[in-house]
């Protein structure tokens, strides 16, 4: 009798349903490919009812997206922001509709920090440490000049500014270490390709390290490389974040030399930081993802694992 009641109690937690609307920044690359697979699948496991609309990398449209889901009265709000700033409008609205909302990936700046209820994500400013100590610690050659090219992400985007930060933090104490060009690609191949070939036909043989901000621009980059008659991973060294399955790949075979990583499975933590919400139970304010690094060794090891 006891655990059929039990069983009755679990059927009725499970029948209230939860409302989440998430908006997705874009489509941009393969970290966003698998972050959107991971909340769907994860909304699917939690039996959350999730209402995911795409923004296509467009501020307006995310705002738009937002207030849509205000309008419907959502549980929960969850967002991916395309960049820092912009969103205390309609994060006001929100709050003023009693609805709390979850920094998915990205954080912002607003005026008032209680518009947002919890963040989940990685911590962007020790990727870009991590990405330079590599650097100045494989070093060979000492007291020769490193001439950089960076391949940034989106302007005034929360990962685009911790990545640089935490990159120039390290660099700021090694003075042979010169950053010739800082180039947007977007976080995306062909822009990542684009700049690249741009930065070849402007420095050529002076660029001796690549720093990408993400994989699909790194992965651009290779090719603008290999193109230009230049072996990527040997006469100039990669350096990507995120470690998605084609960097794991590239690294394998040389072709790319140091992989940081961004995890984009937030699925299942967001999950349950909308079910908590949803029955009142305070929640942390910052749930940060834990990461890798990965050299050619460890990347042949990893690949066998990673789905994405
Ligand atoms: O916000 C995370 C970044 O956004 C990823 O590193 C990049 O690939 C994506 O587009």
């Amino acid at each position: 009798l006891q655990q059929r009641d039990l069983s009755t109690n679990h059927q009725e937690e499970k029948d209230v349903k939860v409302t989440l609307g998430f908006a997705q920044v874009g489509k941009e690359s393969g970290f966003r490919a698998a972050n959107t697979s991971s909340i769907i699948a994860a909304a699917k496991d939690e039996g959350v009812n999730l209402k995911l609309k795409n923004a296509n990398n467009d501020q307006e449209k995310q705002v738009e997206i937002i207030r849509g889901f205000i309008k419907q009265g959502v549980d929960v709000i969850a967002f991916s922001p395309k960049v820092e700033h912009g969103w205390d409008e309609v994060l006001q609205e929100a709050k003023n509709a009693g609805i709390p909302v979850i920094l998915s990936d990205r954080e912002i700046e607003v005026r008032d920090s209680s518009l947002w209820t919890s963040f989940i994500g990685s911590d962007f400013v020790e990727e870009g440490r991590r990405a330079a100590r590599w650097l100045v610690n494989g070093r060979k050659t000492p007291g020769k000049e490193v001439n950089i090219i960076e391949l940034e992400g989106t302007s005034n985007a929360a990962p685009s500014i911790g990545r640089k930060e935490g990159f120039e933090e390290v660099l700021h104490d090694h003075h042979s270490y010169r950053i010739l060009d800082s180039l947007i690609g977007d976080f995306t191949y062909r822009k990542g390709k684009e700049m690249m070939a741009a930065a070849l036909a402007r420095y050529g043989r002076d660029i001796d390290v690549v720093y990408a901000h993400n994989d699909d621009m790194a992965i651009g980059a290779i090719e603008a490389i290999d193109e230009y008659g230049l072996r990527p991973g040997k006469d100039i060294k990669i350096i990507s974040i995120d470690a998605t399955k084609k960097a794991l790949t590239a690294l394998s075979i040389g072709k790319l030399n140091f992989s940081v990583e961004c995890n984009p499975l937030l699925g299942p933590q967001l999950m349950k930081s909308v079910k908590d919400l949803k029955a009142g139970k305070e929640i942390p304010m910052k749930i940060i993802t834990s990461e890798k690094t990965f050299t050619k060794e460890e990347a042949k090891q990893e690949i066998l694992m990673r789905h994405y």
